[in-house]
């Protein structure tokens, strides 16, 4: 007889590949996941998400009374998760040091973490109202449920890089020189050379670029000028390259420009703000302001009255104009990357986690 909790998490487990398949929406999945526990297992009195950002844990879609938003890494049980990466069981509530107490009713809580090589994107968080509601079955299963969620994700954005060429990492061919004509020929010399001008030769956004060897030949005069003679300065052409990446989930820019970034004096702890879509808040203004404005026209698709006059006062008109060109100039190389799959390096891990709500 197997024993009927494993069985009804893998009742559970059906149900939600069910529920998955077909949707790439992690909200939607995991607003539906959160319904699937809530009636699916008895006794609980809350039921849902909290989401990774940056340093902080922010609510997702749950089932039950409404919950504390916010909660820093590291606090409660739920950031106790999140930080170690691994599941907590509490049988008493009150025995957790630090425990968040959303609903006074809540006795007991399991907090199961959703991670994708080595990051916490997510907690699965159940509260019960009674003691000692979650034992190991409870963990495995929601452990295995959590893991289903993480699997679903994964693979829809990987199905779609099948038809990549092994060795242009993409799906254009690199270019082949004798099919240039003698402009193209020289766009491809230039990008095959080890100081070429570009971080990655044919084999980056430079190699699909030449499929269209006039359109190599008109764009890299002006990416040129932004990145090196528009005056930008080193920190604030790479500030806004990651940012731009970041809002883009480019993952082969990004990872071609962080160790520019570092190399410009960029701190890790900056970069992992990024990165992570963490609060930007402690940052300097000068820095803040950059990764802003990326984040707002590209992700809340309005630059607000301050971010604008913050940024209007650092770089005055023509910077500002040339940082927003930069910045359009790196969307425009995204594009371009998503569009023909360009793949990382074999064997590099992606260095961006995915983000589900990405911080403002
Ligand atoms: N009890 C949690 C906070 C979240 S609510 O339970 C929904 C904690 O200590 O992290």
């Amino acid at each position: 007889m197997p024993d009927p909790k494993s069985q009804l998490y893998r009742d559970l487990a059906v149900q939600l590949g069910a529920l998955l398949e077909g949707e790439s929406d992690p909200v939607a999945n995991a607003a539906n996941m959160a319904a699937l526990v809530w009636h699916g297992l008895p006794h609980l009195n809350w039921a849902g998400f909290y989401f990774r950002q940056g340093a902080e844990l922010v609510l997702g879609p749950f089932q039950g009374k409404p919950a504390c938003v916010r909660i820093p890494l590291g606090q409660g049980v739920c950031g106790a998760a999140a930080a170690q990466g691994r599941s907590v069981v509490v049988p008493d509530v009150h025995d957790f040091p630090g425990h968040i107490a959303c609903d006074p009713n809540s006795r007991s809580e399991l907090v199961v973490p959703l991670v994708e090589d080595g990051a916490v994107l997510a907690v699965l968080d159940l509260d019960s109202p009674v003691l000692a509601r979650f034992d190991e079955a409870d963990r495995d299963g929601c452990e295995q449920l959590a893991a289903l969620f993480v699997a679903h994700h994964r693979r829809s954005a990987r199905a779609d890089a099948r038809d990549t060429d092994p060795e242009s990492g993409c799906r254009l061919p690199l270019p082949r020189r004798e099919d240039l004509d003698a402009e193209g020929r020289r766009a491809y010399d230039r990008l095959a050379a080890p100081n070429g001008g570009t971080l990655r030769g044919l084999h980056g956004p430079g190699g699909i670029q030449l499929h269209s060897p006039e359109l190599s030949r008109r764009s890299r005069p002006v990416n040129q000028y932004l990145r090196y003679e528009a005056g930008l300065g080193g920190r604030v052409r790479e500030l806004a390259i990651l940012a731009t990446a970041r809002e883009h989930d480019a993952q082969f820019e990004w990872a071609a420009h962080e160790p520019a970034a570092l190399a410009e004096g960029i701190s890790p702890e900056i970069i992992d703000t990024i990165r992570c879509g963490g609060d930007i808040a402690r940052l300097s203004e000068a820095d803040a302001i950059v990764i802003a404005l990326a984040r707002e026209i590209f992700a809340a698709r309005r630059v607000s009255p301050q971010t604008y006059a913050g940024a209007l006062d650092q770089f005055g008109p023509r910077q500002l104009v040339d940082l927003v060109a930069l910045m359009g100039n790196y969307a425009s190389t995204a594009a371009l990357l998503t569009a023909f799959a360009m793949r990382l390096d074999e064997g590099q891990p992606p260095p961006l986690p995915r983000l589900f709500f990405p911080g403002r």
